[in-house]
């Protein structure tokens, strides 16, 4: 019953390039877009030492059980849970855990398009001299007028998804890959400089004051929502990407080092992205609670400012462009993959036909910001805001759950443990173990039941 089994869709030729196909995954808009627009709307520090209290203590345990299951069934996400509740004498509806994650995957797929879409026209202005003298009012009107034309939303949302849907569909991924292992660390470089030219800004100490000094008073219910769910969206959990890149994961490779230089790394992109951004928000005197364009109405006016400004602005924004793309393409997979194995139709005819789909609610996300935005789903929130709330804030963190209590409470200890590797290192094991089975899923609810109101702390 614990023998190994390989992977139908193929394997990593490695676990290092497990780890860059998962970094790939988890390093994107979630980081330089999401996490910044995030801690400005909630007041800073606080929720950022929140944000971190959550990776460490639920999406640092959870990401090792998804890799666990996904490598344990090498399928996608929706057969992989089924087949181990059959072998673990489970109950069968475990699947629809997967049923879940694919719908979550759908949903964020369809405004990250849109959001993708906003990253590949800035690369296009950078490369047509567009951020040349820019200031705070320009960029706000360079932003503005993109999301609130229809047509360039569309067309550029457009873009993105057929390039998504092109590598996806046409298993150029080796190359990707590839690829990502060169311009990855261009990025990290590229935040690196802007942050230490932010440290030159006369915006630095107010930064630092935001970034640094926490009102943990100013936290409600909702903000402290909003770092769950920003902790699973920027680790690609709760919905069966890192799963079913777990599921490709050769079974040499330990799977708590490999998670662990995923969860490092991201969380590493993340705060370099926070430190760029801020130092040039309150230099420019933009609001930190600016919303989704923060990022768009900073950075370009640095690119119009420095040396070199006009390279580099190309140069960020198509690596922002390959980091969303690479995620792009995870948030595809589980669907891809469970489409393939269940009618055999092939993965180009399973990729077309869910990109189609994926690309008609993202038309409706762009168009939220613009021709429909007098039309709300919920109190409020345009349909852009409302699919990002449940599917963040709400999907991802519930999946979180069920796959921390299936491997915690469900499987047997023994096949987690043989999976898992860990005959060295029994005491560590047994930290996950608890973690996983009490701590992490009682975050889980507490944040859900605070949230609600139901329950304060
Ligand atoms: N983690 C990605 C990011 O931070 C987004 C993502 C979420 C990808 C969920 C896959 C699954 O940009
Ligand atoms: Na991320």
């Amino acid at each position: 019953m614990n023998e190994k089994r390989s992977s139908v869709h193929g394997e990593w030729s490695s676990g290092l390039i497990f780890i860059l196909a998962a970094t790939g995954s988890a390093v994107g808009l979630g980081n330089l877009w999401r996490f910044p627009y995030l801690v400005g709307e909630n007041g800073g520090s606080a929720f950022v030492i929140l944000y971190l209290a959550c990776i460490l203590l639920v999406g640092l345990p959870i990401i090792i059980g998804e890799v666990t299951i996904g490598r344990k069934g090498r399928r996608s996400p929706i057969n992989s849970l089924r087949l181990i509740a059959r072998e673990e004498g489970l109950n069968q509806k475990w699947a629809l855990v997967g049923w879940m994650g694919v719908i979550a995957g759908f949903l964020i797929l369809s405004f990250y398009s849109v959001v993708g879409g906003w990253s590949l026209y800035y690369g296009y202005e950078a490369l047509i001299g567009g951020f040349a003298g820019m200031t705070s009012d320009s960029a706000e009107g360079m932003f503005n007028g993109l999301v609130s034309s229809p047509s360039a939303v569309l067309g550029w949302h457009t873009l993105f998804m057929l390039i998504v849907f092109g590598i996806v569909a046409s298993g150029v991924k080796k190359g990707l890959q590839r690829a990502v292992t060169l311009l990855m660390p261009l990025l990290f470089l590229l935040l690196v400089g802007l942050v230490i030219y932010g440290m030159t800004t006369e915006g630095f100490s107010d930064a630092m004051t935001f970034l640094a000094t926490p009102d943990f008073g100013a936290l409600d219910g909702d903000t402290v929502l909003a770092a769950l769910g920003q902790a699973f969206f920027t680790l690609s959990l709760g919905m069966g990407a890192i799963m079913v890149y777990g599921a490709y994961l050769p079974q040499e490779n330990s799977i708590p080092v490999s998670t662990g230089w995923i969860v490092g790394m991201d969380t590493l992109t993340a705060l370099l992205a926070g430190f760029a951004i801020f130092p040039i928000v309150f230099t420019v005197g933009l609001e930190p609670g600016e919303g989704p364009g923060l990022v768009f109405q900073t950075l370009p006016i640095v690119f119009g400012e420095i040396t070199f400004g006009a390279l580099l602005g190309v140069v960020f924004f198509v690596l922002l462009s390959v980091a969303a793309i690479t995620s792009g393409m995870s948030l595809l997979e589980p669907a891809v993959a469970y489409l393939s194995e269940s009618f055999g139709g092939g993965r180009v005819k399973a990729a077309a036909i869910i990109s189609a789909l994926i690309w008609l609610l993202g038309a409706a996300c762009g168009l939220s910001m613009n021709a429909w935005s007098g039309f709300h789903l919920l109190p409020g929130m345009t349909i852009f805001n409302t699919i990002e709330f449940i599917s963040s804030n709400i999907l991802l963190p519930l999946g979180g759950l069920f796959v921390a209590l299936f491997v915690g409470w469900k499987m047997r200890t023994t096949t987690v443990a043989a999976e898992l590797d860990t005959h060295n290192h029994h005491n560590l094991f047994l930290l996950w173990l608890w973690v996983t089975r009490i701590v992490a899923p009682a975050a889980v609810l507490f944040i859900f039941l605070n949230a609600t109101g139901l329950l304060s702390f």
